[in-house]
């Protein structure tokens, strides 16, 4: 009885995390956002001021108003890119960790093959308009930013 109880604990244990443990293979990543992202977002992540928006120590704040993950996912760099959605989920889970991990929830959950597959095909009928919209939330969340 008490070997099963074990057993239940640790097989429920591991079926949470199998859930939640997304790993990141970092050099995949890397050269992924080289070839796909880098071009207009540069390596760092800082974009270019009027055309590329930063990522680097602003991106993760998307993910606190309602939308925003989605959108991370939505949007057109994002969404139209060639990678497969599990190179898209963790890409989007290592230009988090690498650009913005401090303004991630601390129950942030990483993006999952399944939820990029779902959320991409959900196209934005405007994208500007929908990301003003988003960093006007942040801004009554965090009126620190900009
Ligand atoms: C041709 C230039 C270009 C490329 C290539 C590109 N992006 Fe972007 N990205 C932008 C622009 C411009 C925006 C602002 C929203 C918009 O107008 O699409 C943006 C916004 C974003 C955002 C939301 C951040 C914000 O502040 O709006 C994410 C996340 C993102 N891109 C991820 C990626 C990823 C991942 C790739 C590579 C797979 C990529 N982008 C490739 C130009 C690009």
């Amino acid at each position: 009885m008490r070997f099963t109880l074990l057993a239940a604990i640790v097989m429920l244990s591991q079926a949470t995390m199998a859930q939640t443990t997304v790993p990141i293979n970092v050099e995949r990543a890397k050269v992924n956002y080289r070839l796909n992202c880098q071009g207009c977002h540069l390596a760092d992540g800082s974009g270019l001021p009027g055309v590329v928006p930063t990522m680097k120590g602003l991106v993760g704040n998307f993910l606190k108003v309602p939308g925003g993950r989605d959108f991370l996912v939505q949007v057109p760099g994002s969404a139209f890119s060639p990678l497969s959605d599990a190179d898209l989920a963790e890409l989007l889970n290592w230009i988090l960790a690498t650009m913005s991990d401090e303004h991630k929830a601390p129950d942030f959950e990483p993006y999952t093959e399944a939820e990029v597959q779902r959320t991409r095909r959900r196209l934005l009928a405007d994208v500007a308009k929908t990301r003003e919209a988003l960093i006007n939330s942040q801004r009554a969340t965090s009126p620190h930013l900009q």
